[in-house]
């Protein structure tokens, strides 16, 4: 079979839902995929910033041949010996008093969405059924109808109605208008992307997490981070919350926190809000299950074992600069924090950022556009600098030839 053949199969019996660039993938190895053909490239999504760790991390892959001949799944209607290790360790890496596991991103946030209505009835004393809960504009948070209905981009939303009642939006990286939505008695809870990722890469001011999270405080607000795709030391600090020093009272994590392996998430918060949900009342199949939590375990110790937060702080300074350095009116604007950031193209000639895309992957390089014009560039944690550098120059040249 050839590219088209693979291309086409997949048109044929699969829904419509995406629109991959056109290349197939084979195999990964560290910051590398190869395609049916064996060209290689570098890989500048890893998978929307699940695969901080790097493609096929041989201790994540270890961590699951070791425990997938002894135990797959029990569900949660069994304890298993692995689930409480797990609980343990993320609660003491993070800082909080319990965790709730999880699979996907959205589901995390949709358990968030619950935790944070639930204390609102039984701790704050929202009259029944009145909680509101304040998001942004410009958020991503998944793909459930109560989480699509939260976006203000119709992709996400538009033929999907009716939606779930009890969310506000106001705009992001704007304090009026966080501290206006705030006087309303009935919110409960203050959900953001610490920076907005799908949007585009949009970094708020200084001070914005900080000044948020004292509003929602005063008020007494639950302040929920959605560090889905900003955490696990994606932009240059475990999580980024912590350049301001802000601890979220729930946290919600997804994607390296497996290190792509498998789909994990995960909620944490204090018992004084984890505990106000009951016996029945949430969970999940496939939560917390022996493989998820070997992996989970792996993958996180990675992380600190191989200082990556650190090394997506250094080189991500250095992609910034490099990148703002190239001679090119279509380069609008480079921005983003560790190695999580965007170039803003200039479109010209009906150019748009897809088909720089495409020339990128003809030179070797992986990225895909979010909207039109954006191109989030996300390489695997554990790229050294050499290798940035180097795909850096494919960047420029690509750029560069374009006029
Ligand atoms: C901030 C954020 N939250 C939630 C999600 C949804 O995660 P999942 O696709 O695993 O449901 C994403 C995915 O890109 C995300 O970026």
């Amino acid at each position: 079979m050839n590219t088209n053949d693979y291309i086409q199969r997949e048109a044929r019996h699969g829904a419509h839902n995406y629109h991959p660039l056109p290349v197939v993938l084979e195999r990964g190895k560290g910051v590398y995929l190869w395609d049916v053909n064996e060209k290689r490239y570098f890989d500048f999504l890893s998978a929307y910033s699940a695969v901080n760790q790097g493609h096929c991390h041989p201790r994540i892959v270890q961590a699951m041949i070791d425990q997938a001949p002894r135990l797959m799944l029990t569900s949660r209607a069994f304890y298993n010996n692995v689930l409480g290790e797990w609980e343990e360790y993320i609660t003491s890496y993070f800082g909080y008093d319990k965790v709730v596991p999880m699979n996907s991103g959205a589901e995390a946030d949709e358990t968030a969405l619950k935790l944070c209505r639930r204390w609102a009835y039984d701790v704050k004393g929202v009259p029944t059924d009145q909680a509101k809960i304040i998001v942004c504009d410009g958020n991503f948070h998944g793909r459930t109808i109560t989480i699509v209905g939260l976006s203000d981009d119709p992709s996400s939303y538009a033929g999907f109605g009716p939606f779930t009642p009890g969310f506000v939006r106001v705009p992001y990286n704007n304090i009026p208008a966080l501290a206006a939505a705030l006087e309303d008695p009935n919110v409960a809870g203050f959900l953001l992307e610490p920076i907005q990722g799908e949007a585009g890469v949009y970094v708020p001011d200084k001070g914005y997490l900080a000044t948020a999270r004292d509003l929602c405080k005063a008020k007494n607000v639950l302040f929920m981070a959605d560090e889905v795709q900003t955490g696990i030391a994606r932009t240059g600090k475990m999580l980024a919350c912590d350049h301001e020093a802000v601890r979220p009272d729930i946290l919600i994590l997804g994607k390296a926190i497996s290190g792509g392996a498998m789909p994990v998430s995960a909620v944490l918060a204090d018992d004084h809000i984890m505990l106000t949900i009951k016996p029945g009342e949430h969970g999940s199949t496939y939560g917390g299950n022996p493989i998820a939590c070997r992996v989970s375990m792996a993958a996180l110790q990675i992380v600190k074992d191989e200082k990556l937060a650190e090394n997506a702080e250094r080189l991500g300074r250095v992609f910034r600069e490099r990148v703002s350095a190239i001679q090119s009116p279509r380069v609008e604007l480079v921005r983003g924090k560790g190695l999580l950031n965007a170039v803003v193209i200039k479109p010209k000639d009906g150019q748009t950022a897809w088909d720089v895309c495409l020339k990128l992957r003809d030179n070797g390089l992986l990225a895909k556009p979010t909207h039109e014009h954006i191109i989030r560039f996300a390489p695997p944690l554990v790229i050294t600098e050499p290798e940035l550098l180097e795909a850096i120059d494919i960047i420029r040249d690509t750029i560069e030839a374009l006029d």
